[in-house]
């Protein structure tokens, strides 16, 4: 049986293997007890520091902070000057916040087909269905694998279209036209629970235009004028005012604290996730399972979600009766994503149905993420590797 000895670490007792588990260490929780003690437990100097350092992480000239990557979007959108009759191209492949947001804003999400290999966005759909409408494109670096930037830019600067990523996924994200935050108008991350660098709940957006960031600043946090949240600080009362009907989007200092540690603990992080990902590359080679694609060259992979292709006719169960003989066996599996116009809600509002977008069905269908996290031991790993082998035994 194919085990990673270089994932074997002190291993406690197996038990339920939960699929994405935050990585979360003794300095995470140090920093967050120190912000308490602090007396700042919203925006403050940590979000400000957290900024700076996400900034030049990414090598991003702006990065605006936010409470979720949903408030990212939605503001990236607005920022952008989309709202009602507007269209905004996209993938049917992801979360619902993706659309979510589009709609948000009065616009209308139009979904395009993704290619059937590196399950993102194909920018030749994407082009099909731009129309005099469309006002922007919104791919998402599924799984952590970069879209192909470059066509999207060609496809925006033809259209005059702005350009947004959802990179939900794609913290570490490099592609050949450069690291993901530096390559779009606006670039949204998540630092969700389950994502590769998480504060719980919060985002973070990136842009090269420093009034475009103000305006991000200022939407975020009730539309209030510049740098507000001084007002209870040591330089005593500071007058604002309202300058728009804002949002109440902003990251807290106690999210702050959790991020600087993950910040600063991404490239160990990264490195366990590769391990992981390769020892299932590995152990899952001689199972009648679809592995994820080879990362293409010059691209780094973020390592997200490795997501298998459970397909009946491949492997005898369908990805519902493989879902439940995992958890059966203590494992927690996780469906990314059951594509947007397959749910009753987005059917119904555009009329769709299935059979527009195949090779998002496809995926939909059959799409299965195995546990994967910087947190997951390497018994964890062998009780999933043990328990795919007894259930195709
Ligand atoms: C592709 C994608 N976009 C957006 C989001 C929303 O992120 P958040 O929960 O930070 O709002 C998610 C969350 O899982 C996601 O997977």
């Amino acid at each position: 049986m194919a085990r990673s000895s270089a994932l074997r670490q002190v291993d406690p007792a197996p038990s339920y293997v939960t699929f994405a588990r935050p990585s979360i260490e003794r300095g995470e929780i140090d920093d967050v007890i120190e912000t308490l003690a602090s007396g700042w437990l919203t925006t403050g100097p940590r979000v400000q520091r957290f900024e700076r350092e996400f900034a030049a992480y990414v090598g991003a000239r702006e990065a605006v902070a936010v409470n979720s990557c949903t408030a990212g979007l939605h503001l990236s959108l607005l920022a952008s000057g989309i709202g009602g009759g507007d269209e905004v191209v996209t993938t049917p492949l992801t979360f619902c916040a993706t659309a979510n947001t589009v709609i948000h804003t009065g616009a209308r999400p139009v979904f395009a087909d993704v290619d059937p290999v590196t399950m993102n966005l194909d920018p030749a759909a994407a082009a099909a269905a731009v129309t005099p409408r469309t006002r922007a494109v919104l791919p998402v670096h599924f799984a952590g694998r970069p879209v192909d930037i470059g066509a999207f830019r060609a496809l925006t600067a033809r259209h005059r279209l702005v350009y947004i990523e959802d990179a939900a996924h794609a913290v570490e994200t490099v592609h050949p036209e450069g690291k993901v935050g530096t390559t779009a108008d606006f670039t949204c991350f998540s630092f969700y629970a389950t994502k590769n660098l998480t504060t719980g709940e919060g985002g973070m957006i990136t842009t090269a235009s420093p009034e475009k960031a103000q305006w991000l600043r200022t939407a975020a946090l009730h539309g209030l004028s510049r740098d507000a949240w001084k007002r209870y600080g040591p330089d005593g009362p500071a007058p604002y005012e309202v300058v728009m009907a804002g949002f109440k989007y902003n990251m807290m200092d106690l999210q702050a604290a959790i991020g600087l540690r993950q910040l600063a603990r991404l490239d160990e992080m990264a490195a366990r996730r590769e391990a992981i990902w390769r020892a299932y590359d590995e152990a899952l080679a001689d199972l009648p399972l679809v592995r994820p694609a080879p990362a293409e060259a010059g691209t780094v992979h973020a390592r997200h979600l490795y997501t298998v292709l459970v397909d009946p006719t491949i492997c005898g169960w369908t990805r519902a009766e493989l879902q439940q003989a995992l958890h059966a066996r203590g494992i927690g599996t996780s469906v990314h994503f059951q594509a947007l116009h397959l749910h009753a809600f987005y059917a119904e509002r555009y009329g769709l149905a299935r059979g527009m977008f195949p090779h998002a069905e496809y995926i939909s269908d059959h799409t299965l993420s195995l546990p994967l996290s910087a947190a997951l031991t390497g018994a964890e790993f062998d009780q999933v590797i043990d328990a795919l082998r007894a259930i195709f035994a």
